[in-house]
């Protein structure tokens, strides 16, 4: 298996930072990511940290066959797959998400998504929600990489930005308590809908899903797979087409928008 280089600053330095840390335990915010240039992003601890509501529900029930939470934080995604009988994995870099995402009684993993995992290239969705698509802060980069991840086949369920926005930005974690310039700054990605399709066409993946619930974007992606004709790579087709059946193309949605 081969293995996505991280783009530069996305190991445990930056999410792994205090400010991150005492606004889980303390289970709410203020929690920001600021950029460099004073751009502001507040961070919806207060949700984080509660049960998985309806939008997250809407994207949950897409789930298909083992379930892994990319960036899972104190993990309300992955207690709800558990508690629904999938077979779910959080991984994430920071100790204080992992802790509480084991104490919410779900399956954690403190890792990298561009280090190596466990069962890579069998896992039949991914979940990239709450920005996280933003995380090593170059969107395609982590689309290539979750695509080593996922089985062939698999289902990226991803939420974009509510609106329209295609950003890479250096930012840092700050709860208003640590002296400007204390906690290291690492790369960031936003993306809306419109830049999130450009971004993963261009890295073979398709849209197979889109809809909106509580104002929050959603897309599923399917990765094309690549079906080889010549006659020794039959019994490689023939696998990958029974894998690709355990996998249902309809998915229902709660509020279609184009090209659902
Ligand atoms: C925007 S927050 C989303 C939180 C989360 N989805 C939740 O339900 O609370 C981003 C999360 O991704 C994690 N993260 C950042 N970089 C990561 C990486 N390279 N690999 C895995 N997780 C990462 C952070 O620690 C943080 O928990």
């Amino acid at each position: 298996m081969s293995t996505v280089l991280p783009p530069a600053g996305t190991g445990a330095a930056t999410w792994a930072a205090d400010p991150y840390g005492r606004a889980l335990s303390r289970g709410r915010g203020p929690l920001f990511l600021r950029g460099e240039d004073g751009w502001l992003l507040p961070l919806d601890v207060e949700r984080w940290c509660a049960d998985a509501d309806a939008a997250d529900l809407s994207a949950l029930r897409r789930c298909v066959g083992p379930v892994i939470d990319i960036g899972c934080g104190p993990g309300r995604l992955v207690a709800a797959l558990a508690a629904r009988g999938h077979r779910a994995l959080g991984i994430d870099v920071s100790e204080a998400a992992v802790g509480r995402t084991r104490r919410t009684g779900g399956a954690a993993l403190r890792r990298s998504v561009f280090e190596p995992l466990p069962d890579e290239g069998r896992w039949g969705t991914g979940l990239l929600v709450d920005g996280n698509i933003g995380i090593g802060g170059d969107p395609r980069a982590l689309l290539r990489r979750v695509a080593t991840v996922l089985a062939p086949g698999g289902l990226l369920i991803t939420e974009a930005a509510p609106h329209d926005v295609d950003e890479r930005v250096r930012v840092r974690l700050d709860d208003g308590r640590e002296q400007p310039g204390t906690a290291p700054h690492f790369p960031w990605a936003r993306v809306g809908e419109a830049a999130l399709l450009v971004h993963a066409r261009s890295e073979g993946w398709e849209p197979v899903g889109q809809w909106e619930a509580d104002g929050r974007p959603f897309v599923a992606l399917r990765r094309a797979r690549t079906v080889r004709t010549t006659s020794q790579d039959a019994d490689t087709a023939n696998s990958a087409a029974v894998i690709s059946s355990q996998f249902p193309r309809n998915l229902s949605g709660d509020i279609p928008l184009a090209g659902s």
